[in-house]
């Protein structure tokens, strides 16, 4: 699946673009604050319906304007149309459809067009609260699995309606028996796909960290949670009085967080810088080898100013690794257009290039003349 064609309207700061794009790698270059991650904000957009950087809606709208409209044309590898259109208002609303017919749940559409975006704010992911870690499981989740989001929205619901219930002077023990129930088996089934997903991530995250830094440390991934235990309701049960006299929920999924290891030490504190963010790169690729596992479709990858962040002998194992074994299609940010050359020359193959302007997107031939 690609995106081959992306239109945007009022959307930051690109007021109008058309744009076609390549199966292969995607490149926008320009200077600092011309637009390159608002595009690629636009496509994740697309992907997830909301931004990556945890900015508002009415934020994804131009200053001045009092709607953003999008639209993407993707091509299956089988070769059909997906063709999906947004409408974001200042009013609040938002309206997403796929060929022409509006979507009643946004949850349906998450996961259909599988994407992974590496960009500079990662770093939350290491440094960040624990809250980080659950929304990232949370969205690899929901773009593997149709019934994920769901169970984590009537997991919130049912804690939220618990915690209230907690609060009050009279507390009918039948009531929070009920909840306790609804609520114990959602949070073991959120439990068992969140350990799952764990699992499945580490050998790919050490396999990748491996490639990237030559092989010197090892690198490890586990997940943490009150349940990995025992389940939900034999700990609700055991704190009840506990959670009574606190007036909250103080046991389940919405205290979880991963630990990422360097060594025997977390990542966060033992790290040095490039390790920290070989580390987040390689949790990223691994993510994408997942998403492309599980859902036999190649994501679209969304590198923003990731070379910025590598050293030379670190950004040539990356491209080796992201033009080979079935990476499918590219974009890629850069301040450089020197450095951008260079890659496009060492991966060959399908390619495009954009010079980005004021959020103005303007289609470049390639001066170098050994790029076909
Ligand atoms: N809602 C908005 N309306 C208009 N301009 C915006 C909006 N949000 C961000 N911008 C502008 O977008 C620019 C940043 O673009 P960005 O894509 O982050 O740049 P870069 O090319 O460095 O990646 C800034 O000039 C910022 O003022
Ligand atoms: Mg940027």
């Amino acid at each position: 699946m690609h995106l081959s064609r992306l239109l945007l309207s009022h959307f930051k700061n690109i007021e109008n673009a058309d744009l076609e794009f390549s199966a292969g790698i995607n490149v926008l270059y320009g200077d600092n604050g011309e637009g390159k991650t608002n595009l690629l904000e636009g496509i994740y957009y697309l992907s997830v319906c909301k931004s990556s950087l945890q900015v508002q809606d009415k934020d994804m709208i131009d200053h001045n304007s009092q709607e953003a409209a999008f639209f993407g044309e993707y091509t299956t590898d089988a070769g059909m149309a997906e063709k999906i259109s947004c409408l974001l208002t200042r009013q609040g609303e938002k309206i997403f459809k796929r060929n022409g017919k509006r979507y009643e749940k946004l949850s349906s559409h998450v996961g259909l067009i599988p994407v992974v975006m590496v960009s500079p704010q990662d770093t939350s992911l290491v440094f960040g609260p624990a809250e980080e870690r659950r929304k990232y499981m949370n969205f690899l989740l929901s773009q593997t699995g149709s019934d994920y989001l769901q169970a984590i929205q009537e997991y919130n619901k049912l804690l939220f309606q618990r915690n209230r219930l907690l609060k009050q002077e009279y507390l009918p023990a039948d009531v929070l028996d009920a909840l306790d129930s609804s609520l114990s088996s959602r949070g073991d089934w959120i439990h068992e796909k969140r350990a799952e997903l764990c699992k499945l991530l580490q050998p790919h995250v050490i396999h990748y960290y491996e490639l990237l830094s030559a092989g010197k440390e090892q690198v490890g991934l586990s997940y943490e949670s009150d349940l990995n235990r025992e389940n939900m309701a034999t700990q609700l049960k055991k704190n009840r009085q506990k959670d009574i006299n606190l007036q909250y929920t103080g046991t389940g999924v919405q205290r979880d967080d991963i630990h990422f290891s360097l060594g025997n030490h977390a990542l966060k504190v033992c790290g040095s810088q490039g390790q920290q963010k070989t580390y987040l790169l390689a949790l990223k690729l691994a993510q994408f080898s997942l998403i492309r596992q599980m859902k036999g479709v190649a994501p679209i990858l969304l590198l923003d100013d990731v070379f910025d962040k590598l050293d030379a002998r670190r950004v040539a194992h990356l491209l080796h690794l992201v033009t080979k074994n079935g990476f499918g299609q590219i974009f890629l940010t850069d301040s450089n257009k020197v450095r951008i050359e260079e890659i496009i020359h060492a991966l060959g193959g399908p390619h495009s290039i954009y010079r980005v302007n004021g959020g103005v997107f303007t289609y470049e031939k390639t001066t170098d003349q050994s790029i076909k």
